[in-house]
């Protein structure tokens, strides 16, 4: 067991979405070292199927692992849905994904039980939210669509103006009808592109993206499982490795993130 509050937080995505959910885990968990694994060689993993995404995930974490890390953070839904299982069942450390943490959200803010899901194809067809939210409440009244555009514009930052607005219309515009009042940003992506999302189902739909409420899931097992970096420690790191060239992921990723990503380096997960 390679467990210790003194291992980093590994987190993984195909490229620059889960950069929201390491953003959200660095300002509840500030004394934290974390690892960052974008595989942007291989981005999108949405559009793929669940046995090629869960062979990517496993090596991603098995990548992650030899960094040393406590617990693993799936900051993908598309990964999530399709590989938990086989990465908790391959992993000797904990594992949290994205999707659970979502749905509670989700649940939490809804007031007439009309919660709309957006995401990418294999998560939509996964099902795996429309899952956990009747798993949570039966009544709850789910519609769900796949966004495939909204990854490449998030790559791309390509997040104001007309293009990313319009394409948030052609996808958006039917759940304003449907009785939806909350809307799970179910690709950790989508919340790049909150503002255009924000401003077609206008201000009575409540968006809800599982960063914070994965981060508080992360703190409360490190608590938990007495794996909480110590405060007075030294200070923490954060490194970044990318699949492919970085300099794009650098660029949107600190712009994201607020703060800069100095360097992040290119390495071969060797397929
Ligand atoms: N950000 C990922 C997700 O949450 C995957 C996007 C993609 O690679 O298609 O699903």
């Amino acid at each position: 067991m390679r467990q210790s509050g003194h291992g980093p937080i590994g987190v993984f995505d195909s490229g620059v979405g889960g950069l929201t959910v390491l953003k959200a885990l660095m300002e509840h968990l500030p004394h934290e070292s974390t690892v960052y694994l974008g595989d942007t060689a291989r981005v999108p993993y949405g559009t793929k199927s669940g046995e090629v995404v869960t062979r990517y995930s496993l090596k991603n974490a098995e990548f992650l692992l030899e960094r040393g890390i406590k617990v693993l953070v799936v900051a993908c839904n598309t990964a999530s849905a399709a590989a938990l299982p086989a990465l908790e069942a391959a992993l000797p450390v904990p594992v949290v994904g994205v999707i659970q943490p979502g749905a509670r959200a989700a649940l939490a803010r809804t007031r007439g039980g009309g919660v709309g899901v957006i995401g990418t194809p294999g998560t939509v067809r996964s099902g795996a939210y429309q899952r956990e939210l009747a798993a949570g409440d039966p009544r709850v009244r789910v519609k769900a669509r796949a966004c495939p555009l909204f990854v490449p514009l998030a790559e791309e930052g390509w997040t104001t103006g007309d293009v990313p607005l319009l394409t948030a219309r052609e996808y958006l515009g039917e759940f304003a009808r449907d009785g939806v009042d909350t809307l799970v940003l179910g690709c950790t992506h989508y919340p790049l592109l909150k503002g255009v999302i924000a401003e077609v189902v206008g201000p009575d739909v409540a968006l809800v993206d599982s960063a914070e409420a994965t981060a508080e899931a992360v703190v409360a097992l490190l608590t938990r499982q007495g794996l909480l970096a110590p405060a007075n420690g030294p200070a923490p790191s954060h490194a970044y490795y990318v699949t492919d060239v970085p300099e794009r992921f650098t660029e949107v990723g600190a712009r994201f993130l607020g703060r800069s990503i100095p360097t992040a380096e290119q390495v071969d997960l060797k397929f």
